[in-house]
């Protein structure tokens, strides 16, 4: 089966093609809009929206020629129908379900965070069900008891901001430009992570959850103190306050892995794109098993979205109407 999958729920568009029998994505487009949004400070939904528009046709087409099948091998096209900016996924649904309609294969709209989670099976070994997921995106940051495909319980989630939200934030402190997550670990790498005694929040609560707000408003009066900063103490900030985030993560992942039992750790969203932060998950649960999609399939990309179809094409669980879900929590799975 070649499934091809359309990922607009943000800032990138994405599209790749997965060919089942062959275990792989056969090819695939990327395009972010970063730089477009990067003076607004962040991600600008009517903006999105329009240079999904402009963008969508090309990279399809781009990406069928590359893949070296006709259109017409196609057998079903996946996209996501949420969570995300309602705009943007209406783009990637309208040309998911005019292909598929065109064409008279099925289509099925996936759930973007589940997407993050899955692609790891397509690492080899792949983890095996049932594991823990630590989600860590723009918009989510979950811990989840992934117990068998479409059926997870979510166990520890922010009260506050998303650890990637965060990233972007301190960068906007910093001012880094938009997105922070990236430019706030290149400038880590000059800094000294023990400059700043920052807080690891809601590690002293009994819970799984986390808050990264009141870390990024640590971050926030620290600079104020220091209003001039040279760059050195920008990178000093910038790598304390990753490592704060980076032990919090591991010490919420330690009691998660306590307290379901479970060996395997299964990583997503785009700041598992962060070195210092697998780096240190790595090293700090040297006894369980963790997976880590490969660093450009952790943030957002159609692979993931293809991948993910994949499992519910194959299942027949198909969609009819153009229905998005811009808020669609992960434990209510629904593809029936
Ligand atoms: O998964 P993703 O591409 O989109 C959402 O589903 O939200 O994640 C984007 C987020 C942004 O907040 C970005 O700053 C963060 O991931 N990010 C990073 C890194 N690369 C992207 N955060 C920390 N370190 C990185 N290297
Ligand atoms: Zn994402």
């Amino acid at each position: 089966m070649k499934v091809l999958g359309i990922e607009t729920s943000c800032d990138e568009t994405g599209v790749a093609i997965f060919d089942t029998e062959k275990n792989m994505i056969v090819s695939e487009q990327l395009y972010s809009q970063a730089s477009k949004h990067a003076e607004y400070g962040g991600v600008v939904p009517e903006l999105a929206s329009r240079d999904h528009l402009k963008k969508i046709i090309p990279l399809l087409r781009l990406t069928v020629a590359e893949s070296g099948l006709d259109i017409d091998e196609i057998d079903g096209i996946a996209y996501t129908a949420g969570p995300g900016l309602r705009g943007p996924l209406l783009v990637g649904a309208s040309a998911a379900k005019s292909i598929a309609l065109a064409l008279g294969k099925p289509s099925v709209g996936v759930h973007h965070m589940e997407a993050h989670l899955l692609i790891n099976l397509l690492e080899s070994p792949p983890p095996s069900f049932p594991f823990l997921t630590l989600l860590i995106s723009g918009g989510h940051c979950l811990l989840i008891h992934a117990k068998a495909l479409g059926r997870y319980e979510i166990i520890g989630q922010t009260l506050d901001d998303a650890v990637g939200e965060a990233f972007d934030k301190v960068a906007k402190i910093l001012e880094l430009g938009y997105p922070g997550g990236p430019k706030i670990e290149l400038l880590a790498r000059e800094g000294n992570p023990e400059a700043f005694n920052f807080p690891r929040p809601m590690t002293d609560k009994d819970n799984l959850d986390f808050s990264f707000s009141g870390l990024k408003t640590a971050v926030f009066y620290e600079s104020k103190k220091i209003s001039k900063a040279s760059d050195n103490q920008k990178a000093d900030i910038a790598a304390s306050f990753q490592a704060a985030v980076a032990d919090t993560l591991l010490w919420k992942c330690q009691k998660a892995l306590r307290l379901t039992g479970l060996t395997e750790l299964v990583i997503g969203g785009g700041v598992a794109s962060n070195k210092n932060i697998r780096e240190k998950l790595i090293n700090g649960l040297t006894d369980k098993k963790i997976f880590f999609p490969p660093i450009e399939r952790c943030t957002d990309n159609g692979a993931m979205i293809a991948y993910a179809g994949s499992f519910y094409l194959g299942k027949n669980k198909l969609d009819n109407g153009l229905e998005i879900k811009p808020r669609w929590p992960l434990s209510e799975l629904d593809y029936g």
